[in-house]
């Protein structure tokens, strides 16, 4: 039997169909979406795990922290910006519209988090058995990371660091990050 030519492949009245089509985020746009708050909810799993280590050295195991600095290093810089491309505004989202007016900034942060996260991978590769006390921070060692706390430092600046130290300035970039574009 032949539909009549009001309905839609959906088998909706056309009306009703043009509602959920409105309603509905475009795929696309739902997708990068999903997409970036997953990744972002990657990177909190494993800054916890790295925290956790630190909070108790003995459970420090390099494998596990390096897979965590990886999710975290594979997740940020261009891969991180790339996510935030689109000036289309997207109810699920809860990121600020002003990164399209600020992108050099939200990409130097972007690129900072890849930065600190790929100086932990390293500080991971070089002490594969039990966390020595070179990679915790010392008792009172100052913490400064800036007034934005995104002071922006070069590798042989961030290996020379304990990794506990890189770790606190890439959780600020996280924090800075979402002071400024992410909605309360
Ligand atoms: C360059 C900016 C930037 C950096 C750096 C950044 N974030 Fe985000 N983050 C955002 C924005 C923007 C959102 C909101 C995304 C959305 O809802 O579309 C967000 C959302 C989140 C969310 C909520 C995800 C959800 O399910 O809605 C978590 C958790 C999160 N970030 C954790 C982190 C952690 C942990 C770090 C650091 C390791 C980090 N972020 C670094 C910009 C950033």
């Amino acid at each position: 039997m032949r539909q009549p030519k009001s309905w839609n492949k959906f088998g909706l009245p056309s009306v009703v169909g043009a509602v959920l089509m409105t309603a509905i985020p475009s795929p696309a746009a739902e997708d990068v979406v999903g997409r970036r708050q997953a990744d972002m909810k990657a990177m909190a799993a494993a800054a916890k795990t790295i925290s956790g280590m630190f909070k108790d050295p003995e459970s420090y195991k390099a494998v596990e922290f390096r897979l965590a600095a990886d999710t975290i290093r594979d997740r940020s810089g261009g891969i991180l910006s790339g996510h935030f491309a689109s000036e289309d505004a997207d109810p699920q989202s809860k990121a600020r519209p002003n990164i399209p007016e600020e992108r050099d900034r939200f990409d130097r942060i972007a690129n900072d988090l890849r930065g600190y996260a790929a100086a932990l991978d390293v500080a991971a590769e070089q002490n594969p058995g039990p966390m020595p006390a070179s990679m915790r921070m010392k008792p009172g060692e100052a913490m400064g990371g800036g007034p934005l706390g995104t002071h922006i430092r070069n590798e042989q600046e961030l290996s020379a660091m304990p990794a506990e130290h890189v770790f606190h300035l890439m959780i600020q970039t996280c924090t800075t990050c979402h002071a400024r574009f992410r909605m309360e």
